[in-house]
């Protein structure tokens, strides 16, 4: 007679784990319960007795059983029943446990199609019994059956549970501890969504796989083909290897999202087809750099982004990553930072608006400029690239763009989405652009007020907020505009419209702010004269592509300018970067304040003034920020109020509200981490004073922010504790080399995931 144990909190979650179905998913459950000892006992049934044997006499189970009747009037609570038969077999043994087991024992199971097995349950019950939990890994192999079985295959995979709301809420709790013991990413998802989703992803290429091989197979010739398969085939067809049945049973039970699927490629293909035919190399290069992009995408996703993750689509459920530096360290180095952000995306929208090709060296591979890139693939535009920095872009001129079929996604790309309204507003067709929560809290009215006033129709939601809608086919007027901020992203994105108007217009900045779109327009041959802050431009040119070589970014090499300064012993060089005098703020602020900063190889690249940037440790003292260096150092405050913490005296910054509605709230974000640090600091609406002292240690949030997370790991050079950074995924908006070059100029960064 077997023994019941009583579970106490430190034992294992259950009791007796009961496997229906001994095949590569529920032999490999019984090795992970066994291995991370998540029961007591691990009880085996099978059809198929000589597995069922074969599974006992390896180890696999402690006990086999060869009909649920033997041990069913013993499982209570703290048992569960895991079913692993073939899709089609889950019925007759769900018929079984419902006839022979109490209603306290949870049954969960691991089919691929959801749909079929709640509706299944729900008809062999009568009603949606509550300990049913559906379950999925997204975890297996082409190979099957129990030696293919193995332990860890859950390990960092996820898990979708499908509950529905008759699920009960303590049977979904251990059904997904379970999982996680096993090491698995457990997810919730809707049944019907799981089931479309699979579909594409699973289910339509196990269809296409086996429909290949099986094509191949039939031709006489076929083992002389097979002889010559090369990786490609072989890569591509491993999965018509899988089980038959279980994809037979696949395929009859989700019919109609795997039908779907299938039409959806066969269009698709139908397309290809007929471009190959017609040597249509545009559509071709279109389908194949939409493809690689989508697929280089795919490489940098891993289960943990799925962890807690209901249904949204926002891609901050990723986890979350924090930096942990020590203090101290010296820097003396020589950096190749990366390229400008603001110009990696202008070069995108002027290349593809413009006719022909236009080549691009020096981009920058950061998140918020591959959001752009991502955006002009999703609006028919083919861009070879990004490799090493380098893009080819294949121009469709100003009226070529097409309807994209889903919203533009732009992440936390504020630029992105403020210049594209500029340039969306001439298109003839409707668009609609989303962003991360960060983006989504960001003013948009700044440029849909100018914008509506050219004839634009834009929708946003209440209080100018994201997303942005705009309607096509209009016809859009000039403009004479008196911007009342001082914004380079507003005056682009009217300049962008502009190139839509017949006339001209102009536009007036209250200070001068980064002027790469005016340079960029008188690059690219486009009517467009500029003086006394004041810009004239004159549409309907249509421009032809060029090569664009791209600087490196001023406003990344600030946190390494400011490294130096503010570290004994230190010297830096930072080669090739861009110093356009609409973006030095940042070197005349730190020089007042006694910066030891020289230039050197200053020419010009193209349309931009580059140069070498020596920094030397020199003390620094505090200043009074002139109000004419704001615009020119607007991104680079978050580094300055660090070199304001150690300096002499106080920093006074005023004038600076746009600090407001960067990326995060950048006064009060610098404000309460230095405070946290041990550094006074008196927080104004418009700006910040910083008294000079010294850095402490402890742990600050960097609310999302990349160039707060930036700023607060330099302060650890002078700090006397560790610093601890919150919430540092964006650093690879702007700046994906940060973390590497931070430890090459000696800051000792452990990125640790929460
Ligand atoms: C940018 C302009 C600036 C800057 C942003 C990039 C651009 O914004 O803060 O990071 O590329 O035009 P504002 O123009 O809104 O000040």
């Amino acid at each position: 007679m077997y023994m019941s144990y009583e579970l106490s909190a430190e034992d294992a979650l259950f009791n007796r784990i009961v496997i229906i179905g001994l095949g590569l998913i529920g032999a490999s459950i019984a090795l992970a319960a066994k291995k991370r000892k998540l029961c007591y006992e691990v009880i085996g049934l099978n059809r198929k007795s000589s597995s069922l044997m074969s599974a006992k006499k390896t180890g696999v189970i402690d006990r086999a059983i060869e009909n649920l009747s033997e041990i069913s009037l013993n499982l209570n609570e703290n048992d569960l029943i895991l079913i692993c038969v073939p899709t089609l077999e889950f019925e007759s043994v769900l018929k079984e446990c419902r006839r022979l087991l109490r209603d306290c024992v949870t049954i969960t199971d691991v089919c691929s199609v959801k749909g079929y097995t709640v509706d299944t349950a729900r008809a062999v019950f009568g009603f949606e019994p509550f300990q049913y939990v559906p379950g999925h890994p997204i975890a297996g192999s082409e190979k099957s059956g129990l030696v293919a079985a193995a332990p860890e295959l859950f390990a960092n995979h996820l898990v979708i549970l499908t509950p529905t709301l008759r699920t009960g809420e303590k049977n979904l709790e251990r059904v997904k501890r379970l999982w996680e013991g096993f090491g698995a990413f457990v997810c919730y998802m809707d049944t019907s969504r799981h089931d479309e989703i699979l579909a594409s992803t699973s289910h339509l290429p196990h269809m296409l796989a086996y429909s290949l091989v099986a094509t191949l197979a039939s031709r006489a010739d076929y083992q002389d083909i097979f002889r010559f398969a090369a990786g490609g085939f072989k890569d591509f067809t491993r999965i018509a290897a899988s089980d038959p049945i279980m994809w037979r049973d696949i395929a009859l039970t989700n019919r109609r999202a795997i039908v779907n699927a299938l039409d959806h490629s066969l269009t698709d293909l139908h397309v290809l087809r007929n471009a190959i035919e017609s040597c249509d190399s545009n559509t071709l290069m279109e389908v194949f750099t939409r493809a690689q992009g989508a697929r280089k995408y795919l490489s940098g996703i891993n289960p943990h982004m799925f962890k807690n993750r209901s249904n949204s689509d926002d891609a901050k459920d990723s986890e979350e990553i924090k930096y942990v530096i020590k203090p101290g360290g010296h820097c003396r180095a020589e950096l190749r930072i990366p390229g400008d952000k603001s110009i990696s995306h202008r070069s995108l929208m002027f290349g593809a608006l413009a006719e022909g090709l236009t080549s691009v060296t020096g981009f920058l591979e950061g998140e918020d400029t591959l959001a752009t890139l991502q955006a002009f693939r999703d609006m028919g535009v083919v861009v070879e690239g990004p490799s090493e920095g380098r893009l080819l872009i294949h121009g469709v001129g100003l009226n070529g763009l097409r309807k994209p079929t889903k919203p533009l996604y732009l992440g936390n790309s504020g630029t992105s989405m403020r210049l594209l309204s500029g340039l969306l507003v001439g298109q003839d067709f409707d668009v609609e652009m989303v962003g991360d929560i960060s983006l989504s809290r960001r003013p948009m009215n700044r440029i849909a007020i100018p914008l509506k006033r050219m004839g634009a129709i834009i929708e946003t939601l209440d209080g100018g907020l994201p997303p942005v809608k705009i309607r096509g086919g209009r016809k859009l007027n000039s403009i004479e505009y008196q911007m009342p901020i001082a914004s380079a992203q507003v005056k682009s994105s009217i300049l962008f419209a502009s190139l839509y108007v017949n006339g001209e217009s102009s536009i007036s900045e209250p200070a001068p702010t980064r002027d790469h779109t005016e340079r960029m327009l008188k690059g690219f041959g486009c009517d467009v004269r500029t003086g006394n802050s004041e810009i004239i431009i004159r549409g309907g040119t249509h421009f032809m592509g060029k090569c664009v070589e791209i600087p490196s970014d001023i406003s990344s090499a600030a946190f390494f300018m400011v490294a130096a300064a503010i570290t004994p012993g230190s010297s830096v060089l930072l080669k090739n970067i861009g110093v356009n005098p609409t973006r030095v703020g940042v070197v005349n602020i730190l020089r007042m304040m006694g910066a030891d900063i020289e230039f050197s190889h200053t020419y010009n690249q193209g349309e931009e003034p580059v140069a070498d940037i020596q920094v030397k440790y020199s003390p620094l003292v505090g200043i009074d920020i002139p109000k004419g260096q704001v615009a020119l150092a607007i991104d680079e405050f978050p580094v300055i109020f660090v070199a304001a913490a150690c300096a002499s005296g106080a920093t006074r910054l005023s004038g600076a509200t746009e600090l407001r509605v960067k990326e995060s709230d950048r006064i009060k974000a610098m404000s309460d981490g230095l405070t946290l640090l041990g550094i006074e600091v008196i927080p104004a609406a418009d700006g910040l004073t910083v008294i000079g002292g010294v850095i402490g240690g402890g742990e600050v949030d960097s609310l999302g922010d990349h160039r707060i997370a930036m700023a607060f790991s330099i302060a650890a050079l002078r700090a006397t504790s560790e610093i601890c950074i919150l919430n540092c995924n964006n650093v690879a908006t702007s700046f994906p080399t940060f973390v590497q070059l931070a430890r090459q100029v000696g800051l000792d960064v452990v990125v640790e995931s929460q």
